[in-house]
């Protein structure tokens, strides 16, 4: 099977933990346009969504899902979302999309986080996938001379604005042994909007797509 097929076979696993009758808290990428998909077939059991990202919210309401607004819902029973990578605990580094602002915040309206991905997304420490931050235009050098001072080379992502109307850099060279204490580090910089870091927010359960088929890791 190849990354595709893969991706289109976690989306499909991923109904199964789909609450009857809930609004869906769904993330962004190409793993969840997948999922997007599959929701389709049984948008008639589900009130809605809530999206991540102006771009599933596009293909939500072309598939004639109601997207509610995350102010509008409390709370979430689940959150489904891919990932850049993923560890043994359920850490992950997010963002590649452009997305991750928003997915935490939707996240954090989550009781649970579903990581629906292809196997070669997990690894054994985050970091080898630049690490995608969040921040306000003025204090990009500011910021990339704090991940220097941590042995990392940042990068502004070119002709990226994010839905927030901010910048992304991409932070390569770094080995995250400690996800949750580095996400709380560089949430405190000034200009710093989010880290693409998920440890606070983990995922609960990964769907992993293999060539035998979909693994369940449970954290
Ligand atoms: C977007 C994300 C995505 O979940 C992540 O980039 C994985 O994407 P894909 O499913 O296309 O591999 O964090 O901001």
């Amino acid at each position: 099977m190849n990354q595709d097929e893969l991706k289109a076979l976690v989306g499909k696993a991923a109904l199964a933990h789909v609450v009857e009758g809930s609004i869906v808290g769904v993330g962004t990428g190409s793993t969840v346009n997948c999922f997007i998909d599959a929701l389709a077939t049984i948008k008639g059991r589900i009130k809605g969504a809530v999206s991540s990202s102006e771009r599933s919210t596009e293909r939500l309401r072309l598939h004639g899902i109601h997207v509610f607004e995350a102010g509008e819902v409390e709370h979430l029973p689940v959150y489904i979302d891919g990932a850049d990578e993923i560890d043994h605990r359920g850490h992950m580094i997010k963002g590649g999309g452009a997305a991750l602002t928003r997915e935490k915040i939707v996240a954090d309206l989550a009781e649970r986080f579903v990581c629906i991905a292809d196997e070669s997304k997990l690894v054994q420490v985050l970091g080898r996938f630049p690490l995608p931050v969040e921040v306000i235009p003025m204090a990009l050098p500011q910021v990339a001379r704090r991940f220097a001072a941590l042995g990392g080379q940042a990068r502004v992502r070119a002709g990226v604005v994010t839905d927030n109307g901010q910048a992304i850099l991409d932070v390569a060279g770094l080995s995250i042994t400690d996800p949750l204490a580095m996400e709380q580090e560089v949430n405190q910089w000034p200009g710093v909007v989010s880290v693409g870091i998920f440890a606070r927010h983990r995922a609960r359960v990964c769907l992993l797509g293999t060539a035998q088929g979909v693994k369940t890791l449970t954290f």
